[in-house]
């Protein structure tokens, strides 16, 4: 596997391959690496002649800095798993290499999914994620990238990304990869504490008892159940739980029969912020 630090050196190899019509399946990451990013490299390659990764924790879209100090960094055991899965190359370059002197986000106008849930939350954050997805999009120029549906917000805000910017780079969205008490795979949970990784499965749980109420309930009542459900757990704090249509991300007043939905949840257990959705009209993915 070819490891690259610098923007000159990864464009390079990559005009090389694309001189010989390669095709290249691309999937940035903050590191961290678990299943769930294995599982998109391994579709990358599947799907494309080469499997292309990025490792960047990127500080524009942080709007808590003491949840950017803490990001893990596993970076030797994030390399020896991309090489486990016949990754091709990983991209690792630091803040210079891709800020320049001024660690700025772009403004973006994402057609108003940006507001929606972590939007309303996480200031900043998707401008954050919309700059380094960009930028990396520039550099890489893949055939398509690669995004887990837990972040299922960013992964539509990276459709209108690609949309508005006329990228020549497909977008595919793959399933929610979860340990086996149901918990979605994230970096962050390396970060839980004991008790709290022993109470997070609560909130895929509720999750699932909240969709068996889809269509028989109202979604304001499911919405004041799964408050309440909450409200007598000790340990988990919820932060939101919506259901939202998953093209606009908007809650209708009107469930329409012909739209798809899905539930969306942020808890915090202790300092550690969790996100998770769940697809409420097809089968759970
Ligand atoms: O999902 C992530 O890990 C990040 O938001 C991404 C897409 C790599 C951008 O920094």
């Amino acid at each position: 596997m070819k490891i690259f630090k610098s923007k000159s050196n990864l464009k390079k190899y990559i005009s090389g391959k694309k001189a010989l019509e390669k095709s290249i399946g691309f999937v940035p990451t903050m590191g961290a690496l678990h299943k769930g990013h294995l599982s998109l490299v391994k579709r990358a390659k599947k799907k494309n002649d080469l499997a292309v990764v990025s490792i960047f924790v990127n500080p524009t879209q942080f709007d808590n800095k003491e949840d950017l100090e803490k990001y893990p960094q596993t970076i030797d055991n994030d390399i020896k798993l991309l090489e486990s899965v016949n990754c091709d190359a990983v991209f690792i370059p630091s803040v210079e290499e891709i800020y320049d002197s001024s660690i700025v986000a772009e403004k973006f106008d994402f057609d108003g999914l940006e507001y929606q849930m972590e939007g309303k939350f996480r200031d900043g954050h998707f401008d954050g994620v919309g700059t380094i997805v960009k930028a990396l999009f520039e550099i890489v120029m893949p055939t398509t990238a690669y995004f887990g549906k837990k972040d299922f917000q960013q992964l539509q805000i990276i459709k209108k990304l690609v949309e508005k910017t006329h990228l020549p780079i497909k977008i595919k969205g793959r399933p929610i990869f979860r340990e086996d008490d149901g918990l979605a795979m994230s970096s962050r949970n390396a970060r839980l504490t004991k008790e709290h990784r022993e109470a997070a499965p609560f909130i895929y749980k509720t999750l699932k008892k909240a969709k068996k109420k889809f269509g028989i309930e109202n979604a304001n009542s499911i919405i004041e159940w799964v408050e309440n459900e909450f409200k007598k757990h000790p340990l988990l704090e919820l932060e939101y739980f919506t259901i939202a249509n998953e093209v606009t991300l908007k809650s209708d007043e009107k469930i329409d029969p012909k739209s798809k939905y899905r539930a969306f949840i942020a808890v915090y257990a202790g300092e550690i912020r969790l996100i998770d959705n769940v697809g409420f009209k097809r089968k759970n993915k």
